[in-house]
């Protein structure tokens, strides 16, 4: 990502600096490594990020979106997704969420338990509709990510488990207003490590050869999200190696004649084009630690608070070559978790210097909040 460090002066801190020339070159990047095949459908995870600018540059290349509120639906719409691209996923979609989508006419309602599949039925109903549905299956899999972004074990909350798929689906078959399209999984988020994928495939490929012996047809498999992004070298390795990611799947998964496969990439497609600026307000010698105490908090950035994830700082108004200094980088709000990081070399740090957080355009500018009675951070985009 190309930060325009010359024009420092002319952003508002705390804000969030997205390079769109990022977004588009990973964009391409995803649409080389699917052309071969047709079959591949990738719907932009939108609770990654809903700036409408980001929304807009996405479905303008042809994404669908995966939505998990009313209010996603609404925004994917309003930034040009067409609705017959959108799959709505949540464990509680509420009445009005699910009569939104079937007005809109979304393309597959991912329904997670069958008193879900129930209410979709009879709203379906009395509207005089049919809902396309698919069932997110929890395939029990440890995605080997942080605990609280993992949702395909059978301790989460999420989807319905293996062993009761069968009388779901015959339920689903059984009822008017739903038509049965496919299995939906998601089984964690930044996921690095391939054979986590891998082992989804082979789930998939065990499901389906019970889903076959049962006399089940299955039109679409969707496989969810979470590719994970180079946190620790972002500008080294700005983009995740989609050609890899994608063969995975096609290695591995066994589709069945005239399968659709969908993907809802959210983190690996926004990540890197979006960069935190705060700028220092305090450097305070405490006794046992030097703080550089910033204007951005946890309320423009949770992911440190909430996850304890790193994004890569810098300081971007130290001059080349400054001695450095050990550091904890803090943010002014009134709790003990306001810590960006701790123990960053750094160069020597002075009141006013600009510190940037990369890789932080996905789950960061779309989780920030008002606590303390702050303001939204402001947003820059690099055209
Ligand atoms: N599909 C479903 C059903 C999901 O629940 C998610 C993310 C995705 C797709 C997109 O996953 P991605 O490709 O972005 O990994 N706030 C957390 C991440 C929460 C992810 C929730 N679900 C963070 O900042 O790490």
């Amino acid at each position: 990502m190309l930060f325009p460090h010359t024009k420092l002066n002319d952003f508002d801190t705390p804000c969030y600096y997205y390079d769109l020339s990022v977004l588009r070159e990973t964009l391409n990047l995803i649409k080389e490594a699917t052309s071969s095949h047709p079959n591949y459908h990738v719907h932009y995870a939108v609770k990654a990020n809903v700036n409408p600018r980001l929304l807009q540059l996405i479905s303008e290349r042809g994404f669908g979106a995966d939505c998990v509120s009313g209010g996603e639906i609404e925004a994917a719409i309003a930034s040009g997704f067409p609705a017959n691209k959108i799959v709505f996923a949540g464990v509680g979609k509420n009445d009005d969420e699910i009569r939104l989508a079937l007005t809109h006419g979304i393309q597959c309602f991912n329904v997670e338990s069958l008193p879900e599949l129930e209410v979709i039925n009879e709203l379906a109903a009395s509207m005089d509709k049919v809902a396309t549905i698919a069932f997110r299956v929890n395939p029990n899999i440890d995605a080997h990510t942080n605990a609280k972004i993992t949702t395909g074990l059978n301790e989460n909350k999420f989807g319905i488990a293996m062993e009761d798929l069968l009388p779901a689906i015959k339920k689903a078959q059984a009822l008017k207003n739903v038509d049965y399209v496919g299995l939906h999984f998601h089984i964690g988020s930044q996921i690095t490590d391939m054979a986590v994928f891998e082992h989804l495939c082979e789930r998939i490929n065990e499901l389906q050869d019970e889903l076959d012996k049962a006399g089940i047809t299955t039109r679409s498999i969707n496989v969810g999200g979470g590719l994970g992004i180079d946190y620790t070298s972002p500008l080294s390795h700005p983009f995740p190696d989609f050609y890899h990611y994608f063969d995975v799947f096609a290695n591995n998964l066994k589709l069945r004649k005239g399968q659709e496969l969908h993907f809802e990439l959210g983190r690996s497609i926004v990540a890197q084009c979006g960069a935190l600026l705060a700028r220092t307000l305090y450097v305070k010698e405490g006794h046992a630690k030097k703080f550089i105490i910033i204007d951005a908090g946890f309320t423009d950035l949770v992911r440190p608070a909430m996850y304890g994830a790193r994004h890569c700082p810098l300081n971007l108004s130290a001059p080349a070559g400054s001695p450095t200094d050990t550091y904890d980088i803090v943010g002014p709000i009134c709790e003990s978790s306001d810590v960006f990081s701790t123990g960053e070399t750094l160069p020597v740090t002075r009141r006013g210097d600009y510190i940037v957080f990369y890789s932080t355009g996905a789950y960061g500018e779309v989780m920030a909040s008002t606590y303390n009675c702050r303001k939204l951070p402001k947003v820059y985009f690099s055209e």
